[in-house]
């Protein structure tokens, strides 16, 4: 087993949270509601990975699989120039993958290791885990099958951070609707199996301006708690 290193969010309050930052060989789950700032966190996590290891990076690529259409080439340009990096380097680094259904979306996953077989992934982050199976699935007969498929899905995640040493982090809505499907209001899509599968998830909920509080929630060995993170032109910040 490889020792586990830490990927900087750009936040050292949020990296003391997470006691360091985000963790290789583990999921980590970043969920809330629409503006939270999840796919933020994710182009800065993407930027972050490519700096060097002493400034919490890996100096390594990434693998996005992007099921909402949101990645934003200007704002990797923005968040790179901040880091004082190249933009059009970095920009090279990250490999975006859209995914158009849920289907295709596991098999991007399944197919992460061939790409890492030619660039050295050490970030693959998936944004959004759950908005493919959520619409996909909506019924009550099919909710056993979508669980299912999120299940296998979230383990080949897992098993791709463990070979290749990689962070995995992966965004999820939080459901608007009190209902059998979906859970309470302010409960994770995917309930059950996505919160026994990751193994950090913070709870990201707004505050004034680009402030949010980022709360570390149903972690294995670190305190519970919360903190204050910033989102700006120039990304994640104290
Ligand atoms: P959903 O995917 O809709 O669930 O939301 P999200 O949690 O992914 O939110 P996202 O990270 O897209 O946005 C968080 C906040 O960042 C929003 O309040 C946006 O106004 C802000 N934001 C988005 N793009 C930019 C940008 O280019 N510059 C700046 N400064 N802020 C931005
Ligand atoms: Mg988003």
């Amino acid at each position: 087993r490889k020792s586990i290193k830490k990927l900087t969010t750009g936040s050292k309050n949020l990296d003391d949270l997470l006691g360091g930052g985000l963790e290789t060989q583990s999921i980590t789950e970043f969920f809330g509601e629409f503006g939270s700032g999840k796919t933020q966190i994710m182009l800065q996590l993407a930027v972050n990975s490519t700096l060097p290891e002493e400034n919490g990076g890996f100096d390594s690529d990434v693998l996005i699989i992007d099921t909402e259409n949101t990645f934003r080439p200007e704002r990797i340009i923005q968040m790179s120039k901040y880091k004082g990096l190249d933009p059009d380097t970095v920009l090279k680094r990250i490999h975006v993958a859209r995914a158009y259904n849920s289907h295709h979306q596991i098999l991007l996953a399944e197919k992460a290791a061939d790409l890492s077989k030619e660039f050295d992934i050490k970030l693959l982050l998936v944004d959004s885990l759950t908005s493919h199976f959520r619409s996909e699935y909506m019924g009550r007969g099919s909710l056993a099958e979508r669980q299912q498929l999120l299940n296998r899905h979230m383990h080949d995640l897992l098993k791709f951070g463990t070979i290749n040493n990689a962070v995995i982090a992966v965004t999820n809505q939080v459901s608007a609707r009190p209902d059998i499907f979906f859970g309470d209001p302010m409960t994770p899509i995917g309930g059950n199996i996505v919160g026994h599968t990751a193994t950090f998830r913070i709870y990201l909920r707004k505050s004034k301006g680009g402030k949010r509080i980022a709360r570390l929630i149903d972690s294995p060995y670190l305190p519970e708690g919360e903190t204050v993170i910033q989102l700006s032109e120039d990304g994640i910040m104290d």
